[in-house]
């Protein structure tokens, strides 16, 4: 081979060696520490749990769908017809007089709690099946609830 191009690429070699070893020898930068001072510490533990007031708006249709997916509807007409429990007609209005703090209490202690108020002339016979119930659905039957007159 002919001497130059052998120096010449011992050259290139040599140089792509010196550029690998750079890489990799080349230290790493220093990691960046943030060091928040204590006020900021304060606002970012403040930001992690901000209070914040849940509304939950009751929908009438999913309320619907719930009282028949959960057999409401085997003892409550959603007329003034007796089954096993009372109709449902007006229940709204006749749930302002049970000397409960609001309604809507009154309806969510009558759904988790069927024994608390027993309703004159009616039996504990309705299931207390529906104490662990989701706030939402609570929410939901009671406006649906609030639509029968
Ligand atoms: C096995 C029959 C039965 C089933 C099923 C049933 N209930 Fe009742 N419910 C009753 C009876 C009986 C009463 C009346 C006695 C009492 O107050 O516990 C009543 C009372 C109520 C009252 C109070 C009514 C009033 O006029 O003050 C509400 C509200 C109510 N039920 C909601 C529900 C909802 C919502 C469901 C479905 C998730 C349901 N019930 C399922 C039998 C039932």
């Amino acid at each position: 081979m002919n001497k130059k191009i052998t120096i010449l690429l011992s050259a290139i070699l040599l140089s792509f060696t010196v550029i690998s070893c750079r890489e990799v020898t080349e230290p790493a930068a220093d990691p960046v520490v943030f060091e928040p001072t204590p006020a900021a510490k304060e606002m970012v533990m403040a930001g992690a749990a901000p209070e914040v007031e849940v509304v939950i708006v009751g929908d009438p249709a999913s309320g619907s769908e719930w009282f028949l997916n959960e057999g409401c509807n085997a003892c409550h007409s959603t007329g003034a017809e007796k089954i096993v429990g009372p109709g449902f007609a007006g229940i709204y209005e006749r749930a302002a007089t049970r000397g409960y703090s609001s309604p809507d209490d009154y309806i969510e202690a009558s759904i988790r709690y069927p024994g608390e108020y027993i309703v004159e002339g009616y039996s504990n016979l309705m299931p207390a099946s529906w104490e662990e119930a989701e706030k939402q659905e609570i929410a939901d039957i009671i406006a649906y609830l609030k639509t029968l007159q």
